[in-house]
């Protein structure tokens, strides 16, 4: 009878291990996530922040799987990063993807997101291994311009006058047809926050869906600031969307 019971709850027991792993390995769209590298670096304190030569635009942060829940993360420790296997699009990746801290080795931002997001991805065939996780990723960015898609209704980079929120958010909505999520760095030596990074949401046909309200959101203020390059030339016109 004991026996019994025993040989049951190993059972339960393997169930429910095998729910959490399915759990762990589920997700139902993908987050891309761009940021904008003169604001990552105005924020940023613990590392040296550079942006190499060459860079401009946009770069991407990630590509994460995503569910209702939350993200899966970290699911195939048995896969790791391998340099030789994105060599054919390494160019591309350089300019679009590229690693701002300096201080750390060229390889360590792709390698970080293909173990905590990437091997997560890989469950689905058209993401399944670096080359394909990678260069999907280029190909979105370059789908996904959004310096392109913000100079196009006016907004372009400026230092000293703020835009308005709401209008850098509708112009992109309007333009994409789906809800977008901006985020914002909080910097002391600027009045209003910082346009740091900008999100699009992506079903597994890779088709543009709607970002979910609650996906984070943290420019608490009506107004951002859209920081130039360090060495590009202000356009007088800069800001004009200020009412
Ligand atoms: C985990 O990665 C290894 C090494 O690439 C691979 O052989 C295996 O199929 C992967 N497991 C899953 C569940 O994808
Ligand atoms: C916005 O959020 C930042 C960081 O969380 C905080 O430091 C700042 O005081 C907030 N500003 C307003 C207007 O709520």
């Amino acid at each position: 009878m004991k026996d019994i019971f025993t040989k049951a709850l190993i059972v339960l027991k393997l169930l429910i291990f095998s729910a959490l792993v399915a759990a762990k390995e589920g997700w139902d769209f993908l987050v891309f996530a761009q940021q904008w590298p003169p604001a990552v670096c105005a924020t940023q304190k613990k590392q040296k922040c550079v942006i190499p030569e060459g860079v401009d635009g946009w770069t991407i942060h990630g590509l994460w799987p995503t569910d209702k829940k939350g993200y899966p993360t970290f699911c195939n420790n048995s896969w790791p990063f391998e340099p030789s296997s994105i060599q054919p699009i390494i160019d591309a990746l350089k300019l679009k993807w590229p690693n701002l801290f300096s201080k750390t080795s060229e390889y360590s931002f792709w390698k970080h997101e293909w173990k905590k997001h990437g091997t997560c991805a890989a469950s689905d065939d058209q993401l399944k291994g670096e080359l394909k996780y990678f260069g999907k990723s280029i190909e979105l960015r370059d789908e996904y311009n959004l310096y392109a898609l913000l100079q196009k209704v006016g907004f372009f980079p400026c230092k000293d006058k703020p835009f308005v929120l709401k209008y850098v958010e509708n112009a992109l909505t309007l333009q994409l047809n789906k809800k977008i999520k901006i985020a914002c760095t909080h910097e002391k030596a600027y009045q209003y926050p910082l346009l740091t990074s900008i999100n699009v949401c992506i079903d597994k046909n890779f088709d543009l869906i709607d970002c979910e309200d609650k996906l984070v959101q943290s420019c608490n203020s009506s107004f951002i600031t859209y920081l130039p390059y360090p060495d590009e030339k202000e356009l007088t016109e800069c800001g004009c969307m200020l009412m």
